[in-house]
């Protein structure tokens, strides 16, 4: 009989142990690092909960990463045990996790709150179809039928408030002048500082009683995060020496990102794993680095609008011509080409300039301004990304077809 053809794969040493998803960022650690002084700092304002006193509002912020959503998570954990050991007056205090990134209406966040408290599952807050109103007139009511304290959460909170505006926070946040029995209390959590100006100064108020930092992890936390990670994830000695201090390095040099710098090791471990080898060393990490990084570009350009593409584009074939002081003039030239070939509206020079500089913002162009002689100034344009790759996830788009391996000699324009 033939072997299969997995065998080979089947053959190796594992280098995880069972359960590989702990280095998923939806994994939370029986013990969070580092974050001691936070969880004192949001424990010390939850515990009026306990109480049965109504806590301040929180709000917390800080970079993508940062142990916010594990920080909650835990606490929501936290708070659970220590009511099923508290007398019963003192017992009912609800914590309520809602992720605004899934949950992002005002019907929505509403409805899911609302729902917490409806047992019977016939009298339950319908998806759609009620007015906003029913749907608060009946949440404010359940939650009123016996004292408690309710703790909401609403993590991404600023998308929902770009996304449905405040109306909602500003219902959530005077719920409690219509309350006889019950209290009710908000976490917000955001790493956009941004959204509070969006905010009717009565509601930014409110939900900022307390405001709470998460900093970015140093070199040396990231490390423990990740040793720890490390020893739930892999089996003894599949690490070599130096892995984890590099992936930590090389994240608390850019982001301090905890969620990054787990997602480094996992792809070198996958690396590894794949090239069949039974250890991770340095090598794949920075394999790992470059893999991360071309996956982060292809997405970004894979998902740019057509116009975009098609002004990225000529800037890749400007480039691939030995244009390496491309102006705003000669990648428009080329752009009015495909656009042309393409069926594509031609956009005006202006537009093609902002779009330039969007996409100098997203990293995937470079455009410099330069001076020269009296007064002179032009944007000098150069490719941020590899050519090769890009142009293959740019011709993969149907609308691209009619230009797909074009080459176009570009001529070099001089724009004052
Ligand atoms: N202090 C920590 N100890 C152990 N693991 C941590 C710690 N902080 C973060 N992590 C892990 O890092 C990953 C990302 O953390 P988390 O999701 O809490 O970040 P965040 O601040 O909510 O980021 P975002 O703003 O992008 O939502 C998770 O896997 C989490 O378990
Ligand atoms: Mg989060």
């Amino acid at each position: 009989m033939q072997e299969s053809i997995f065998k080979e794969y089947l053959d190796i040493k594992s280098i995880f142990k069972k359960n590989r998803d702990v280095l998923r960022p939806s994994y939370i650690p029986e013990k969070l690092l580092h974050r001691d002084e936070h969880i004192d700092q949001i424990a010390s304002i939850l515990a009026s909960a306990l109480r049965g006193d109504q806590p301040s509002n929180i709000l917390i912020f800080g970079k993508t990463g940062t142990g916010k959503t594990a920080t909650v998570k835990y606490l929501g954990k936290e708070i659970k045990k220590a009511t099923d050991t508290l007398p019963t007056p003192l017992k009912d205090v609800r914590y309520i996790y809602i992720n605004c990134e899934i949950v992002d209406t005002q019907y929505g966040v509403l409805q899911n709150i609302g729902n917490r408290f409806i047992e019977d599952f016939n009298e339950r807050i319908p998806p759609t179809g009620w007015s906003t109103e029913r749907v608060y007139n009946i949440l404010w009511e359940k939650i009123d039928q016996s004292p408690k304290v309710v703790v909401v959460v609403l993590d991404e909170i600023d998308r929902f408030v770009y996304k449905s505006g405040d109306d909602t926070l500003y219902h959530l946040t005077k719920i409690n002048d219509d309350l006889k029995n019950a209290k009710v209390s908000l976490i917000g959590i955001s790493n956009d500082l941004k959204f509070t100006e969006l905010l009717d100064p009565r509601v930014r108020s409110r939900l900022s009683d307390e405001k709470i930092v998460f900093p970015p992890y140093d070199a040396d936390q990231l490390k423990d995060i990740l040793r720890q990670r490390a020893e739930i994830a892999f089996e003894d000695g599949v690490i070599e020496e130096g892995v984890i201090s590099l992936c930590a390095a090389v994240e608390a040099h850019e982001h301090g990102d905890a969620r990054r710098a787990l997602d480094l090791l996992r792809v070198a471990a996958e690396l590894a794993e794949r090239s069949k080898e039974e250890q991770i060393n340095e090598n794949h990490v920075i394999r790992a680095k470059n893999k991360i990084e071309l996956d982060c570009v292809i997405e970004a350009v894979r998902t740019l609008p057509i116009q975009s593409k098609l002004v990225l584009m000529s800037i890749l074939i400007g480039e691939e011509n030995g244009n390496h002081k491309q102006m705003t003039g000669d990648v428009y030239s080329t752009y009015r080409t495909l656009a042309r070939k393409a069926s594509k509206g031609i956009l005006t020079q202006r537009r093609v300039a902002d779009l330039i500089s969007e996409l100098d913002m997203m990293g995937l162009v470079s455009a410099r301004v330069k001076s020269f002689g009296r007064g002179g100034r032009t944007k000098v344009i150069t490719v941020s990304v590899p050519l090769l790759e890009t142009r293959q996830v740019l011709e993969k788009d149907p609308m691209l077809e009619p230009v797909k391996g074009i080459k176009l000699k570009t001529q070099s324009t001089l724009e004052l």
